[in-house]
């Protein structure tokens, strides 16, 4: 049968050979017998429309906005800078000791010396784990802070970007998630994530929230940088199936990001690459990619344990964002290629 309806029950007894399918194999499956696995996709982008591309934007041309990026060691914050780098554009990106976005004189100060006309928020508390065991320095980055940012930003005047999370969604549903999708977190770190969106919204400030699903770029904390790790010392690697999101490649939340402030567009928007993909089809996809041959086999996540419950499909639609710019958002497989590319 296909998945028209997606829920954990029919996922895992799913057996008909559709197009994409996997197989579970003993003892990791259901039962200890070969359990294939078919995902039915139904997001397939348009492709007759322009893709929005990142390419160096002439400061001459377009109005001397100045831009403040918070938590400049982080892989979105660094994707930024390198762009505006390029770019030649007004930008300042303080270090995370000089700009400690929870402490709200600091903040004030460099609204007050910088007088930025677009704050980026690239800062946050990601250690999903341990915010479990411990949520109060989640809160304080992912939701206090903002609160602080988001005020600064109405008083001086300012634009706040501010990033959420896929983890808002409890994953229970059986279609992608639209931005008025009900909310329901299942762990510390979403339930945070939550809290920092309903400061952003609720703060009077031009804003605009964009949640995100497993991002990667250039950095050490992300999925394919932990499984290029794995594979330096396994020969086989276990991958978890039973997580389905959208892996969302830096450079087109850039793109899709300055495109969105070009056109003035404000509120909640989905900003992840197109499609959507298991855990186990990201790493595969990933190494034939790096054209590494390594095993990889789809195991469930209670193979790993963990304080934490992720949700199993968390999968959010672009569809809003990419009709209010008139363009796609390239899929995840096309972004994995350009990562694989330059690395
Ligand atoms: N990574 C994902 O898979 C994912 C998924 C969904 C949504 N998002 C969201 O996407 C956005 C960008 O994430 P990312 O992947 O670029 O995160 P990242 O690589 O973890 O970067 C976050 C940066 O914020 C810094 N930071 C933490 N507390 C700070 C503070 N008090 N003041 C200033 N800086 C502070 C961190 O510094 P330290 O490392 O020193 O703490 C880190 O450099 C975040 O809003 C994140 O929640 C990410």
């Amino acid at each position: 049968m296909g998945l028209d309806k997606i829920s954990k029950e029919t996922f895992e007894f799913s057996i008909k050979n559709l197009n994409n399918t996997f197989s579970l194999l003993p003892p990791y499956s259901k039962n200890n017998q070969v359990t294939t696995v078919t995902l039915k996709r139904s997001l397939t982008p348009e492709t007759h429309l322009p893709l929005v591309t990142l390419k160096p934007c002439n400061p001459e041309t377009i109005s001397p906005m100045k831009y403040l990026i918070t938590g400049s060691s982080g892989q979105l914050a660094k994707e930024f800078i390198s762009h505006f780098k390029q770019s030649g554009m007004d930008y300042i990106a303080p270090a995370e000791d000089v700009l400690d976005i929870t402490d709200s004189d600091i903040v004030e100060r460099v609204f007050g010396e910088y007088k930025p006309d677009v704050i980026i928020n690239c800062a946050a508390y990601n250690a999903v784990d341990a915010a479990e065991q411990d949520s109060t320095v989640a809160f304080r980055v992912n939701s206090d802070a903002v609160a602080i940012l988001a005020a600064a930003a109405r008083k001086h005047g300012a634009r706040i970007v501010h990033y959420g999370s896929d983890y808002v969604f409890d994953g229970k549903t059986d279609h992608p998630n639209h931005e008025d999708s009900p909310t329901n977190p299942l762990n510390a770190y979403g339930r945070s994530k939550l809290a920092g969106e309903e400061a952003v919204i609720e703060s009077g400030a031009d804003f605009l929230h964009f949640r995100l699903s497993w991002v990667y770029g250039n950095g050490n904390q992300n999925f394919f940088h932990k499984l290029m790790q794995w594979s330096d010392n396994n020969e086989v690697l276990k991958v978890v199936w039973d997580q389905i999101s959208v892996p969302t490649y830096t450079e087109d939340i850039v793109a899709y990001t300055l495109a969105a402030l070009e056109k003035g567009l404000t509120g909640v928007y989905h900003l992840t690459n197109s499609g959507y993909a298991t855990r186990y089809e990201m790493a595969r996809y990933f190494f034939k990619c790096l054209g590494k041959d390594i095993t990889i086999i789809p195991v469930n996540s209670d193979m790993f344990p963990s304080p934490v419950t992720r949700p199993f499909f968390s999968v959010m639609s672009n569809k809003k964002l990419t009709k209010a710019l008139g363009s796609p958002i390239p899929t995840w497989e096309n972004a994995v290629k350009r990562f694989v590319k330059q690395l």
